[in-house]
């Protein structure tokens, strides 16, 4: 196993009830308090009215800026940055799903520098030492923003989604009430699993043979998304299946499962290429990508890794010979991510055609080669845009 320093300090204030330390959380970092949320779901489901409720409770000056989008776009966080400079604001407050915390991130890197946020993702060299403060308050299970240092902006003028990562970017303090999850539909359940999965198999699927440990725990984060998904679907209101998915989606990214790993991700800059362009919800973009990808790395090489994943995680027949084992467990992950979790299962089905193929695919590799389990150039890629169709 290769060296490693592992320091998470985000404080999480996990279950239901714990809104009540929102006060006292938020007042050691400042007074003045800029709130962002999404398009509104907050205010359907009351959670508005109970943070703010606390908020002056605790005598904060709040705020506001509404209407993060999915896939947020860098005209949030230049609006953002530029409010958090002319209100004097001390600290962040995140409302929302891994959009929302996202772009609250920028928006603090932004606050604190005098150049154009979007040069944070477009230009990498580019340094975030500081940011304001954030605390956020998850609504979604997903992408594990509120736990991680990453954030991912849409420009939909350069039709470009980046990703990066940065220290200053943890939130200080999450809060993961699970209830607060009750309300999300089918459909963002199914990707926001799709999405955690994901997480987890970019990091699994890897050529390193020596972590055991840390792939049983990558084998019960997956068992858990598979089996509790079902049941929030079919039960919104199932306490145990909703916090069981919300502190996976914490772990599933917030840096443990990868300690000792050396290894870059392939779906996810394949993905991001796509929702840059259509807009699609990421974790459904995933899920039609990873089963395809699986489906191009398979060889004598990679089979291992394979046979490992379908047996631990699908409890498939170890009996069987390891092709056939490689070939169902792609087949068993298809039927999670198709039949049990409903996401329709190709391009084709989200109004995509092949037109941006080369051109995502040279962006995804940046005209080299992407490295991850398995090394990518643009023809694989677009090979795997091809089984995607
Ligand atoms: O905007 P509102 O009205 O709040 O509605 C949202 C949105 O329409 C809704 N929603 C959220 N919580 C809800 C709810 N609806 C009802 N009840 C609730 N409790 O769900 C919709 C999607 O929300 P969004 O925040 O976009 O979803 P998600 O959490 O999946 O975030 C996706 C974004 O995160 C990025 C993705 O690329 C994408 O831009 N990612 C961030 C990562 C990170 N920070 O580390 C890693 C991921 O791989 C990912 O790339
Ligand atoms: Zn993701």
């Amino acid at each position: 196993m290769n060296s490693f320093i592992y320091d998470i300090p985000v404080k999480v204030y996990f279950g239901e009830n714990q809104l009540s330390h929102l006060g006292e959380e938020l007042l050691p970092l400042g007074k003045r308090v800029l709130l962002t949320y999404g398009g509104g779901s907050i205010k359907k489901t009351g959670l508005y009215d109970a943070v703010t409720a606390e908020l002056n409770k605790a005598g904060l000056e709040v705020f506001e800026l509404p209407g993060i989008e999915p896939n947020p776009r860098i005209d949030s966080v230049r609006k953002g940055a530029r409010m958090c400079k002319e209100h004097h604001i001390d600290v962040l407050l995140a409302v929302g799903g891994g959009s929302t915390i996202d772009a609250a991130k920028f928006m603090a890197a932004g606050a604190c520098v005098e150049h154009d946020p979007w040069e944070f993702l477009a230009k990498p060299e580019t340094p975030i030492d500081k940011a304001l403060p954030i605390v956020s308050i998850l609504t979604l299970s997903a992408t594990g923003s509120e736990m991680d240092c990453g954030g991912v902006i849409s420009n939909p003028e350069t039709l470009d989604k980046i990703g990066r990562m940065a220290r200053p970017l943890l939130p200080r303090v999450s809060f993961l009430d699970p209830t607060l999850t009750y309300t999300v539909s089918r459909y963002q359940t199914a990707c926001g699993s799709a999405d955690m999965m994901s997480h987890i198999l970019e990091e699994y699927f890897t050529m390193e043979h020596d972590l055991y440990m840390l792939d049983c725990m990558m084998e019960g984060l997956m068992k858990t998304i598979v089996k509790y998904t079902p049941a929030a679907m079919a039960e919104p209101k199932n306490y145990e299946a909703r916090a069981n998915l919300m502190w996976a989606s914490s772990w599933a990214i917030n840096g443990f499962i990868c300690g000792g790993k050396r290894q870059a991700w392939s779906c996810h800059p394949i993905e991001h290429e796509l929702s840059a362009i259509y807009d699609i919800t990421h974790g459904h973009g995933l899920a039609i990508i990873t089963p395809r990808w699986m489906e191009h790395c398979l060889d004598e090489t990679t089979l291992f890794k394979y046979v490992q994943f379908g047996v631990n995680v699908f409890g498939i027949d170890s009996r069987l010979s390891p092709m056939e084992i490689a070939r169902e467990s792609i087949r068993r992950l298809s039927g999670f991510l198709f039949d049990t979790l409903e996401l329709p299962s190709t391009f084709t089905a989200l109004g995509i055609g092949r037109e941006h193929f080369p051109a995502m695919a040279r962006k995804a590799c940046a005209g080299g080669v992407l490295p991850g389990f398995k090394p990518l150039r643009q023809a694989d890629i677009e090979k795997i845009f091809e089984m995607c169709l």
